[in-house]
């Protein structure tokens, strides 16, 4: 890989469904597809095309990641913590995640973008091996400074960004309405299928995260119409360019204020 991607990124941006729009602003470009990687297997989600890509943006060097794995593809915990490790490993020292979320607080709409507080892993699945997995503390999953730079932004962008909770789910079938009820209950704003697995292993690595959900439709319990996967991605490319446009400010300033890598405190 680092024969590959001959850069040092600083930043890794994790990109979710319909939301790749950030690929096309990288200067210098080189990429990787998934399958080029030894032991990785080709995505199969339509919208997730599964490639490294290093460049520069505003000068800053960073590694993103167009297309994820996902449990509801069959694939492992550890499969899906691969790109992460991959990142890790070409020393990156703060991951950005992005996803496609179903709405669950009432007042959420498609194509408000939501900064992620904190998580409810209602996978079940840890993405660690058992000897990493051993106590690791999950009480901060999102760096409370990198949240900080992110809403001073938007606030100065004047970016539309609320904050939220996000429930994962395995998927791939979308909730039903008695799910939603119950996930708003125990406290989530948003459900998605992705992002808690790969935050957890870049915590155990120490690598401080920040995420930001858009809003492609509200959960399936609260609207009257069928929802689609390529509903999904076509709100994510529609609404998708506020986010991209957040993210071309905030991984310049990732670049420059986060010290090397910190330990899982
Ligand atoms: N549920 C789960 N995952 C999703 C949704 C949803 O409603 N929308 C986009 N990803």
């Amino acid at each position: 890989m680092q024969a590959r991607l001959p850069r040092s990124p600083s930043v890794s941006v994790v990109l979710g469904s319909g939301l790749g729009q950030l690929v096309d602003a990288l200067d210098d470009s080189i990429s990787v597809s998934f399958d080029e990687v030894p032991g990785f297997v080709p995505c199969s989600v339509e919208g997730h095309s599964g490639q490294f890509v290093t460049g520069r943006l505003a000068g800053a060097e960073v590694l993103l990641q167009s297309g994820r794995y996902h449990s509801y593809e069959g694939y492992s915990a550890e499969v899906i913590a691969a790109p992460v490790r991959v990142a890790a490993a070409l020393g990156v020292r703060s991951f950005v995640f992005t996803n496609a979320v179903g709405g669950i607080r009432e007042n959420l709409v498609p194509g408000d973008l939501v900064l992620i507080d904190d998580h409810i892993n209602a996978t079940f699945q840890s993405c660690l091996p058992r000897s990493e997995s051993c106590m690791s503390e999950m009480r901060f999953p999102y760096d409370p400074m990198l949240r900080s730079v992110a809403k001073e932004l938007a606030v100065r962008m004047d970016i539309p960004l609320v904050r939220g909770t996000y429930a994962a789910v395995l998927g791939p079938a979308y909730e039903t309405a008695a799910e939603i009820r119950a996930l708003e209950v125990i406290g989530a704003d948003v459900v998605g299928m992705s992002t808690v697995l790969e935050v957890g292993i870049a915590r155990a690595l120490g690598i401080p995260c920040v995420a930001f959900s858009m809003v492609t439709n509200k959960a399936t319990g609260l609207r009257t119409s069928k929802l689609s996967h390529n509903d999904v991605i076509e709100v994510g490319q529609q609404a998708g360019w506020r986010l991209t446009a957040l993210l071309t400010e905030l991984i310049p300033r990732l670049a420059k204020e986060v010290s090397p890598r910190r330990q899982n405190d």
